[in-house]
């Protein structure tokens, strides 16, 4: 286990970053404290990511920033509604036009750096705001078809236990799904061979006790489906936002392989990093915000220990 801290300067001395770089097993992990944007274009090649595998923030929800931990150092985080954005910022303190724009310069610089014929996959929630469901996806499609993007097809996770609609019963029905909006750069994409899926108990629902979204026919005549049920992310994780393991796994077990280079540029806890990790992937990963960003170390230490 080999764990690196550095700082370092950008090279034209528009602004200091953060960068952390670690190997464990022979697989490198590296993040970056800043906006994806910026470290994107300045740091990161063109065409030397093999899958981007990201959640971004959502419209107006809350600002990662404004976290208070209200029980010492473990568990419990408070988030407050100011809705006051930390500089540089997506989501937050915006109208969605603005909102809008600011993903399209994420997905250019996704472009840029993603090699040909690979993927990017974009995990998005629909949100209800004023009886009206905000459905992200068609804007976002839209979007990255306009940069170049290819749009593949649709995944639907569905959750273990839908989250529920809490004062708004009345109303809103519980929020029991989320979209994997799925990318290519480039129309000649393959979806990898059953050898890089984990099939065990991973995909297996343990509620419903469906095969989730691995489907095996005899070979060769298998198939992956694109709706499964992904459970739900573990609740010690301190980030107000994290997905379940299972999400990021099936996309890069069917989007990356073994020793290949991943990127999420919107990484929060590093619930990605960890999973590619796990699947002997080398990855990037970027967090904006600094007190996530040190969790993200902190977790990514723990991991190291093992
Ligand atoms: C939906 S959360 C991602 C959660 C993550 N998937 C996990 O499992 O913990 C989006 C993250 O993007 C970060 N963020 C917001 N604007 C950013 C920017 N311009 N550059 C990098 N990260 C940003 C937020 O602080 C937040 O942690």
């Amino acid at each position: 286990m080999h764990f690196i801290i550095y700082y370092k300067e950008h090279a034209k001395g528009r602004y200091s970053l953060e960068n952390v770089e670690g190997i464990i097993n022979g697989i490198r992990w590296r993040t970056f404290n800043g906006d994806c944007r910026k470290i994107l274009k300045d740091y990161i090649k063109a065409e030397s990511i093999d899958c981007i595998f990201t959640s971004p923030p959502y419209y107006n929800l809350r600002s990662y920033g404004d976290k208070v931990r209200v029980d010492g150092n473990e568990g419990k985080w408070k988030y407050s509604n100011r809705k006051i954005a930390t500089k540089d910022e997506i989501g937050i303190a915006c109208n969605y036009e603005k909102y809008l724009s600011d993903l399209s310069e994420v997905f250019s610089v996704c472009y840029r750096v993603l090699k040909k014929d690979k993927f990017m996959f974009i995990n998005i929630g629909n949100k209800h705001v004023d009886r009206e469901c905000i459905d992200y996806s068609f804007d976002l499609i839209t979007i990255a078809k306009h940069i170049g993007f290819v749009h593949c097809d649709i995944i639907i996770w569905i959750k273990k236990n839908s989250p529920p609609p809490g004062n708004h019963k009345e109303i809103y029905l519980g929020n029991g799904w989320e979209y994997i909006l799925m990318f290519a750069k480039g129309k000649s994409y393959k979806i990898n061979e059953d050898k890089y899926i984990d099939t065990g108990s991973l995909f297996k629902c343990k509620q419903c006790g469906s095969d989730d979204i691995v489907h095996f026919k005899s070979k060769p005549n298998y198939f992956f489906s694109n709706v499964g049920c992904f459970g739900n992310a573990k609740k010690k994780n301190s980030h107000p936002a994290p997905f379940p393991e299972t999400v990021p796994r099936f996309c890069l077990a069917i989007g990356a392989k073994e020793h290949e280079l991943i990127l999420d540029p919107f990484v929060g806890s590093g619930t990605t990093l960890k999973v590619a990790l796990d699947m002997h992937i080398n990855c990037i990963g970027c967090e904006l915000i600094s007190k996530l960003y040190s969790d993200l170390i902190e977790n990514l230490e723990k991991i190291s220990k093992f």
